[in-house]
């Protein structure tokens, strides 16, 4: 199944064995949907990560030439290409790491449940190869709508025996980072400098961004608390947009994928300190999944954190973002059940 040539491939995996037994650390991560607008850059970036030491790209199509491309670059992991549902089970065999960004984007005028028809069966039959395996392996899940892909993998690893809570993550990241780029922007600082907490979901009022919990400490007017919600919130419409037709965000995405698989590899390498925002299984709220922050480990997300106070503002966010969630979550879990 290897589209590489069997023999480079198998002296390359020596060389990864040899450097792992000379106590080099390296994880085997695995992108499914690898070929897309999304998964050719996080390909890419994941190429240039040290932590990784072995690199599995699987797609349904184009993964002969996106792995060929990728394997060139003179960095240390292995890369390995996989096409078509026959190899999506060696795709995923002992890997430590699985990130999933394989579905359809939006085009201007859809909503992101507009994609759930297309994405709810394709991340359940993805996560049903997961669960049969790589069942240890941590999931980062990018394909959309997040809000009920999530509910929809773990529902499939309850079915499977497979599920720990610790080990799937929705990636909000891109919320992340769009909310320290534009609050930057607004406070005239560097974006590097800037860390703003973004907790609920991933659709329109569920992004809610805790501007009152923003690092460095500021104050911003109303109106400039106004102006930044909503440019959080409609930051992926306003790509779907600019392009027109030709998908949503990829680039950036691939960037807050890769800063996000980073950070999960670091924990799972037993880094401590390493906090960010994701949607998980949780008890933050009464509902079953929300995103906040979690502070990653050896096992995944080792703590859940409490969303700390709130303002009136962010108190009224939260009743707005919890009543869609909950619908989006219900319909991820009846997807699987019924
Ligand atoms: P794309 O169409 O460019 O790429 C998707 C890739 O998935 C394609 O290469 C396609 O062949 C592949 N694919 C389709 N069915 C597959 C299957 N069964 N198995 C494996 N691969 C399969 O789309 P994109 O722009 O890369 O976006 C992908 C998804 O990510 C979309 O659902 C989009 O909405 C979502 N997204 C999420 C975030 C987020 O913040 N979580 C951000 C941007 C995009
Ligand atoms: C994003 O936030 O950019 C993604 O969820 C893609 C989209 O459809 O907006």
């Amino acid at each position: 199944p290897n589209l590489q040539m069997e023999d480079d491939a198998s002296s390359n995996l020596n060389r990864v064995n040899c450097r792992a037994k000379g106590g080099a650390t390296g994880f085997k991560v695995a992108i499914l949907g690898a070929a897309g607008g999304i998964g050719q850059p996080l390909g890419l970036l994941m190429k240039m990560n040290p932590l990784v030491s072995v690199l599995h790209l699987y797609d349904v199509v184009n993964t002969p030439g996106v792995t060929a491309d990728i394997s060139h670059m003179d960095t240390g992991a292995v890369v390995r290409g996989f096409l078509g549902q026959q190899q999506l089970e060696d795709a995923l065999i002992g890997m430590d790491l699985v990130i999933i960004p394989a579905g359809v984007p939006r085009k201007p005028g859809m909503t992101r449940d507009d994609l759930f028809n297309i994405n709810a069966g394709i991340v359940k039959t993805l996560c049903e190869a997961i669960a049969k395996c790589c069942p240890k392996a941590i999931v980062n899940l990018i394909s959309n709508p997040v809000n009920s892909t999530v509910p929809i993998a773990a529902e499939v690893f309850k079915r499977a025996g497979t599920y720990d809570p610790k080990r799937l993550l929705g990636v909000t990241m891109l919320d992340v980072v769009r909310a320290n780029t534009f609050v930057a922007e607004v406070l005239g600082l560097d974006p590097r400098d800037v860390d703003v907490p973004v907790v609920g979901g991933h659709a329109g009022v569920t992004i809610l961004p805790l501007l009152s919990q923003v690092k460095p400490p500021c104050a911003f007017t109303p109106k400039e608390i106004d102006y930044l919600t909503d440019r959080i919130q409609n930051g992926g419409t306003e790509v779907v947009e600019a392009k027109a037709g030709a998908g949503s965000a990829t680039l950036s995405m691939a960037y807050a994928a890769v800063k996000f698989a980073d950070a999960c590899l670091r924990g799972l390498r037993g880094d401590s300190g390493i906090i960010e925002c994701a949607f998980v299984d949780s008890q933050v709220t009464e509902l079953p999944f929300f995103a906040s922050k979690v502070r990653l480990g050896r096992c995944g997300v080792e703590e859940v954190l409490p969303l700390g106070p709130l303002n009136e503002y962010e108190r009224e966010g939260l009743e707005k973002a919890k009543k869609e969630l909950a619908a989006s979550i219900e319909k991820g879990i009846s997807f699987v059940r019924k």
